[in-house]
């Protein structure tokens, strides 16, 4: 028995992923959620017959799923198929683009709606994905279904997709910056706009890596990713902005686990003051339960915001009124990641959106 028990009517959801750290948040969001309930959840193949909770033990007492098989080559029709048949209504893909290029298309077919946290879908097309990527995509067909899933800025299109692409993390935290300033003509585009960002190590996942164990990571901040981070087009693509000269994205990686800032520089455009910027930040976000807008007071920061859906935005003018930082935090798991994820499925399923996330 789950510890938690869903409403009768609660929408089944499949978890892919659910062995990593994002669909570990996942699964406890999903499995608390009144209106969602984990029907299903996959790992990779070692994975299979796990108890969930034996491999995410913060989750013991709140799931007693197992990991199923994956579906051998060819017979991943088979699976989705299967799962339709048990009444699960949406597929939340928390893997790596190949696995989510294989999975997506299948389930499409099958009548399930797919949250996809990957970078599979976020780009215009297949020859974005592999300019950036550096790999062909192997579901270009489905590019035309995808909506981005930023859902401040496209709720009724969430709403009614059946493929939506979760944001990357740091373009999570950034756009929620520029696209008010840059849909109110405030940013003077003859100069960059530079975003400058600082993650936690779990942004790049629980898979083992050298580079990122704790003795070389610990005590030291290091910039990484440079020139050409994926979330550099990402960015660029949903702010239409050009990479290079029309924006400039510096990640940075730093010891801790959990938390994500944004720190974004630009020029302002004539005539754009305190009064202009304070009004593009309400007007975008009145009514969003998720974005808090502080204004030019106390700046946030990443602790603030740990374990919830929030981003907290705070701005300061720099000395002269001719440039504004405005900065932006978010937890990486939740806001850019897990959280945003139900937040749109959400949308989908015609709840609140805001049920079962924490703020
Ligand atoms: N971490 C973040 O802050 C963050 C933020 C936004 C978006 N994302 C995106 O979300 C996705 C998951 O990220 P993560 O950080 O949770 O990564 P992670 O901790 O490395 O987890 C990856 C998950 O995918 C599974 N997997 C790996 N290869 C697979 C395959 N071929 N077929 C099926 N499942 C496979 C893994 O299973 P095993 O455990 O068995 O290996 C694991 O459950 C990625 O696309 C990532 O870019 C992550």
């Amino acid at each position: 028995m789950n510890g938690v028990q869903p409403a009768a009517a609660a929408s089944g959801v499949a978890l892919f992923g659910a062995t990593g750290y994002a669909g570990r948040e996942a699964a406890r969001l999903i499995a608390t959620h009144p209106a969602f309930r984990l029907a299903a959840v996959f790992g990779g193949p070692e994975r299979v017959g796990l108890p969930l909770a034996a491999i995410h033990p913060a989750l013991r007492g709140l799931t007693d799923a197992r990991c199923e098989a994956l579906p051998e080559n060819g017979r991943a029709g088979a699976l989705a198929g299967d799962l339709a048949a048990r009444g699960v209504r949406f597929a939340l893909l928390a893997t790596p683009e190949a696995a989510s290029m294989r999975m997506a298309p299948p389930l499409i077919a099958a009548g399930l709606r797919v949250v996809d946290l990957s970078g599979a879908f976020r780009l215009d097309g297949p020859d974005a994905f592999a300019d950036w990527y550096g790999a062909d995509h192997e579901a270009p067909a489905l590019f035309d279904h995808a909506v981005y899933g930023l859902a401040e800025w496209r709720r009724a299109a969430i709403a009614a997709a059946d493929l939506v692409a979760n944001p990357g993390c740091y373009p999570t935290a950034a756009l929620l910056a520029i696209l008010p300033l840059r849909r109110a003509g405030l940013i003077d585009s003859a100069a960059p706009v530079v975003v400058h960002a600082v993650s936690g190590v779990s942004g790049a996942g629980r898979r083992l890596r050298e580079d990122l164990l704790f003795c070389e990571v610990e005590g030291s901040v290091r910039p990484y990713g440079l020139p050409r981070h994926r979330h550099l087009a990402e960015i660029a693509r949903l702010a239409d902005l050009a990479p290079g000269d029309g924006l400039i994205f510096i990640p940075h990686l730093a010891p801790f686990d959990r938390g994500l800032i944004g720190s974004v520089s630009l020029r302002l455009a004539p005539g754009a003051g305190p009064i202009e910027i304070a009004a593009a930040f309400a007007a975008a976000y009145a009514g969003a339960p998720f974005v808090r807008a502080l204004g030019d007071g106390p700046l946030p920061s990443t602790g603030d915001v740990r374990g919830t859906n929030t981003c907290a935005l705070g701005w300061t003018a720099v000395p002269g009124g001719r440039h504004l930082v405005v900065h932006a935090v978010i937890d990486n798991l939740i806001k850019g990641a897990a959280g945003q994820a139900v937040q749109n499925l959400n949308l989908m399923a015609g709840r609140p959106e805001d049920e079962g996330l924490p703020r």
